[in-house]
């Protein structure tokens, strides 16, 4: 079986790359792809020398979505028995911080892709949308949960209704995205932003990271609970003593992770 994802685990220091590879179908996510994605998530999350990782497709697609060829005949009972979604819960589960470099369509499955990373670097040619509406059905990884909380109600309704697209401008101004780059700058941007977070401790970015996706998920008490416990479970770490200590001493940290 030929992959479909082209695995980097070393691109910058403690930064890994996997980029989608299905080129001719646009990075279509049939379900061997987001396997071998999941797969190497967990292989990168364990891995000490990787402390933030980069999903990319390439300049013309992200991923234009779940493979339609692959869903067109199957039924409900065929959905529920593959239940693809287990591969999708296990990429939500992934400790470290992923970061989604974007040029070209990010369209259903892969617009979801995109939303399930903690960041999204996009390029100017980026298009964004949920067409599933066109195809008779709807978005089923995230879409209208995640968008929506994105976007807000206005724009996410109008996106999964219509299927409508929107540029990397309108997602920037809208809040999905971090940052807009020219099209041949944005993958080294999304290496600059993952190598920035990969100079942190990679403990406190790992509960920084669960921390604030815990606010989806919580009321504010909850939220402000969680917050403070790892908070002061950060202070059984080395790298609390070393980077106040550090900072007391006017010089750079250096963080083991420990
Ligand atoms: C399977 C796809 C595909 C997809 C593109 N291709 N998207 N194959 N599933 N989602 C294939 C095309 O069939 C074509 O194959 C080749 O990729 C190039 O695509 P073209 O359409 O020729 O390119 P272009 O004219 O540039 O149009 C690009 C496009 C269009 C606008 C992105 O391909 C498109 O609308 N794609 C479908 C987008 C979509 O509906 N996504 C949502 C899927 S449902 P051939 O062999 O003809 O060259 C979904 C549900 C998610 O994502 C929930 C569960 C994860």
């Amino acid at each position: 079986m030929t992959g479909f994802i082209i695995v980097q685990p070393q691109v910058r220091p403690f930064v890994a790359h996997i980029q989608l590879n299905r080129p001719k179908e646009l990075n279509a996510l049939n379900l061997q792809l987001m396997q071998e994605l999941r797969d190497a998530l967990r292989e990168l999350d364990a891995d000490e020398q990787v402390r933030v990782i980069v999903i990319s497709g390439n300049e013309k697609a992200f991923a234009a979505g779940a493979d339609i060829r692959q869903m067109a005949g199957l039924t409900a009972m065929d959905m529920y028995n593959i239940d693809q979604f287990a591969t999708w819960d296990a990429i939500k589960k992934i400790k470290k911080p992923l970061i989604a470099a974007v040029s070209g369509f990010a369209l259903g499955g892969g617009c979801e892709l995109a939303m399930l990373c903690d960041m999204i670097v996009a390029a100017e040619t980026a298009k964004f949308g949920q067409p599933e509406i066109k195809i008779g059905v709807m978005p089923g990884a995230g879409g209208t949960q995640r968008l929506t909380r994105a976007v807000g109600k206005a724009l996410a309704m109008e996106m999964v209704l219509t299927g409508k697209f929107i540029s990397a401008e309108e997602a920037l101004k809208s809040g999905l995205i971090n940052r807009i780059v020219p099209v041949d700058l944005y993958l080294e941007e999304a290496f600059r932003l993952a190598a920035e977070v990969a100079k942190q401790s990679p403990l406190a970015v790992k509960m920084a990271k669960e921390s604030v996706l815990r606010a989806f998920d919580s009321t504010l008490d909850e939220g402000l609970h969680f917050e403070r416990k790892n908070f002061y479970l950060l202070f059984a770490s080395d790298d609390q003593k070393e980077g106040m200590n550090a900072f007391i001493e006017k010089r750079e940290p250096v963080f083991t992770g420990k």
